[in-house]
């Protein structure tokens, strides 16, 4: 799928965590969303985290499915020096347990001399200011920066030893796994004028209809007759119907009939959905590895084959000679798409371009 956003604070906030690591961290709480843990994880963040203990937290779980959150959870509890926490960041018991958690991760931190030091990720929209809102509380202070690190991190004193260091939500340039792009669109998290909303309700129909519990949802808020006989577009177009999305002669209008039915799944009226289980993006995302490494091979191939027949001219070696030794890492490939997306060169417009994006959220 398309999405045309701006990475936005991707290459700001990315520094802000590699100094972060410089300047001493214990424990990265990643904020991922419970319907889509999945794909709401950025892989970016676990290349620049490695080796840091991980508190994952499933937020928005009010909305998603409990049997698969707990399948999340479990998936996420058996991995080494990981944690996993179902959570409605507006409840506060729950998010106090967070700190307990890090502490937990993190047994030799804490006192006065040694505190836990905690950075908080996730992606925009995933409910981390709400999170933030609910845990501070009046002994709680926000500080100004430290020295040496970047501006754009806030230092958040939950406790006199425990400091959370926020970052603004960051995505990332390159989806892997279409099916992320399709869910990450679906629960909200990326702008609606980034994507095309009728292929993305498409998707999420397609989604929806393929699981027994879902179809039965569809079908009640619905009131739905046989849908078997019905390819997506059909089964959408009667959803519109069922809802009023009708145009003048009596046409379906699928824009409308798209927008009512993501408006409804994000706000729970289908019912508690969550659009992937481990096992499932497990096999999304080594199906996407599978493709990229045959895509690789086969430039690899085709690189091969040119040098086999040899360069006809002086002026093509030097060219292949140069195309060899430039082989740029996926870093600085990422870099450079981010540098694409957002052409007038500037990290700051581009900041402020997905400030706005993400701020934008679901349309009624
Ligand atoms: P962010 O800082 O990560 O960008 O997210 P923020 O806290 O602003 O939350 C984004 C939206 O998600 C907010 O809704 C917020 O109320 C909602 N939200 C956050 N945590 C939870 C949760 O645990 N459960 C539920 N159900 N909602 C949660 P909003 O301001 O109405 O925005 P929107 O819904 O129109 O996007």
């Amino acid at each position: 799928m398309a999405i045309n956003w701006f990475p936005g604070h991707m290459n700001t906030t990315r520094n802000a965590i590699s100094d972060r690591m410089k300047a001493g961290l214990d424990v990265v709480i990643e904020l991922l969303d419970a319907r889509l843990p999945g794909s709401s994880a950025n892989p970016m963040l676990a290349k620049l985290t490695a080796g840091k203990p991980t508190l994952k937290l499933l937020n928005k779980q009010d909305l998603a499915d409990p049997a698969r959150t707990a399948l999340w959870l479990a998936h996420y509890n058996a991995q080494p020096e990981t944690r996993a926490i179902g959570l409605d960041a507006g409840n506060k018991a729950p998010a106090q347990a967070l700190i307990k958690a890090c502490r937990e991760l993190a047994p030799l931190r804490g006192g006065m001399v040694k505190p836990v030091r905690v950075l908080i990720c996730g992606i925009p929209n995933v409910g981390k200011s709400t999170l933030i809102n609910t845990l501070v509380s009046k002994r709680s202070a926000k500080t100004g920066d430290e020295p040496g690190i970047t501006k754009v991190e806030q230092k958040i004193v939950l406790d006199q030893d425990f400091y959370l260091f926020d970052t603004p939500g960051m995505l990332w340039p390159k989806i892997a796994v279409e099916q992320s792009g399709y869910n990450l669109a679906a629960s909200g998290a990326i702008g609606r004028n980034a994507f095309d909303e009728a292929e993305v309700a498409l998707e999420l129909l397609a989604y929806l209809r393929r699981q027994p519990a879902y179809l039965e949802l569809l079908r009640a808020r619905y009131k739905l007759g046989e849908v078997n006989a019905l390819n997506d577009e059909e089964l959408l177009s009667e959803i519109g119907r069922k809802r009023g999305a009708v145009l003048s002669g009596g046409r379906i209008n699928l824009q409308k009939a798209a927008e009512v039915l993501m408006y409804e799944f994000r706000q729970k009226v289908l019912g508690a959905i969550s659009l992937e289980t481990p096992e499932e993006f497990l096999a999304w995302s080594a199906a996407a590895a599978a493709a990229e490494a045959a895509r690789l091979e086969k430039a690899e191939q085709r690189k091969r084959k040119k040098y086999e027949k040899g360069p006809a001219t002086r002026a093509e070696r030097d060219a292949l000679a140069a195309e060899a030794e430039a082989a740029p890492d996926e870093e600085a490939e990422e870099a450079e798409e981010a540098e694409v997306a957002n052409p007038a060169d500037a990290a700051d417009a581009a900041d402020a371009a997905d400030t706005a994006d993400a701020a934008e959220g679901p349309r009624p």
